[in-house]
Order: structure tokens, then sequence, then C-alpha cells
């Protein structure tokens, strides 16, 4: 048993749609969330830039006494994990990667894979399509350049006109579910919805949150506090 925090970060508010769901599966957990608004949009950052805001933030959580790190976001996940493990390897990590896995399992025919553009040059998504795509799928990987900091900057307008520019031309493509790669997308899910209101729109936030709890029960280190936890949330403005 463990009442030290749960770790958490991303690049602004995306990473509160995974948040979510951990409260709702680990509610009596304590948490700690840094939005890191500064650095967004993390999908537009070179590797080394991307890895030097990444270890601060996991130094900075360290120095809390977390007992686990979420990255809540893709881009930061994809890119950086694999390195971020080697660098602390006495802390778990658990990353959120996009669900085309999920797509691929459900035996979904036409998926589109959204993300930011650091997400889809990843190795680790291309990876994730080689390794679970079947013959009779099809998956188009689409660079969402500017969508997660329009979200972030919370401007509805600039948030449709950006959707309508990436996903106009797909629209009459019979597309049957649309991954959603980036933690700030859900947030925008309802005006996605409109464009595709037969697709299917699927996120990793379940899975992720779901990961952490085993990763808590593997390593005991659950908490054993009976009221609801609380979260504190730093801002990086
Ligand atoms: N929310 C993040 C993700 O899941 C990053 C968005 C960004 O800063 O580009 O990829």
């Amino acid at each position: 048993m463990n009442n030290n925090k749960i770790g958490m970060f991303d690049s602004g508010i995306g990473g509160l749609t995974v948040l979510k769901e951990l409260r709702k599966l680990l509610p009596n957990e304590n948490y700690i969330y840094y939005a890191d608004s500064k650095n967004n949009p993390y999908g537009e950052k070179s590797d080394s830039e991307l890895m030097d805001i990444v270890t601060n933030i996991v130094d900075f959580l360290i120095s809390k006494d977390v007992k686990i790190i979420v990255i809540a976001c893709n881009t930061a996940t994809t890119r950086c994990i694999n390195r971020l493990r080697k660098m602390y390897p006495d802390m778990i990590f658990v990353g959120t990667e996009p669900a085309i896995k999920v797509a691929c399992d459900k035996n979904y025919k036409n998926t589109l894979v959204m993300a930011t553009p650091g997400t889809i040059k990843s190795e680790r998504t291309h990876e994730l399509v080689k390794l679970n795509k079947k013959r009779d799928q099809k998956i188009t990987l689409l660079p969402c350049k500017g969508l997660a900091d329009a979200i972030e900057s919370g401007n509805k307008d600039n948030v449709n006109k950006v959707l309508h520019k990436l996903l106009d031309k797909y629209v009459d493509e019979d597309i049957d579910s649309i991954v959603l790669g980036c933690t700030h997308y859900p947030h925008a899910k309802k005006n996605i919805k409109e464009l595709f209101p037969k697709a299917k729109l699927i996120d990793g936030n379940k899975g992720v949150s779901k990961q952490v709890k085993r990763q808590l029960e593997s390593h005991n280190l659950l908490s054993d506090s009976t009221t609801h936890g609380k979260v504190k949330m730093i801002y990086n403005k």
C-alpha cells in the first residue's frame, strides 16, 4: 500500500480526459496533474526539444514523491517513453498511445487515425499499424497540425475551422471508425461526430486507466484510503 500521488502530465488540458477515466476507476487515489500549456503544441516540437521538456516535468513530479507517472499525451508517449524508462529505471511509467489496436481488434474496415504530426511521424505509430492491421482493413494516418493548440486555446470557431480543413475531404469516404490519437481531441468529440455521424470514435483513455490500476496492483502501490482522493493542478502557462 502506498498513499503517494499518481503523477500525470500533458501539454495542457488534453490529459484531463485521461484523468477523468482514472478518477472513475481509482477514486481514492490522489493525483498531481502538470498542465504544460506553455509548451503546447508538443506535436510540433523536435525530438530533443520534447525530451528536454518532458525530463524537466518528470524530475519535477519525482521531486513530489509520485509513485507512478502517467504520460497523458500520445505525442510524449510515442516519442519519449522508451528513453524515459531507460533514464529512470526505478519509476513506473504508463503511456497513452493511439488506440489503433482497439480499432483493428473490433474489425473496423476503414479507420482514420487523427493525431499530432509528431505522433503520426513516430516509429511507434507505424509499428502499431504493422502489428495490428489485417489485410482487409484500411488505416489512414492523418497528421492534425493546429488542432491540439486550437483546442487548448479554447476558441470554438477556430476548432471548427481547423476540423473542416482537415476532415472535409474524408466525409464521403465511408469511414467507420476514428481513432482520437491525441488526448486533446476527445474535447472536440461532438464536432467530429457531426462530420462523421456513423463512425465510432475511439480513444485509449479507459485502457490507460486499467493499465495504471494493474501496475499499481502488481507493485502493491494502491492507496488504502477509503475517502475520495484529491487532484492538485500545476499550470505552466
Ligand atoms: N495531448 C497531446 C497528445 O496526446 C499533445 C498535443 C500537443 O501538444 O501537440 O498528443
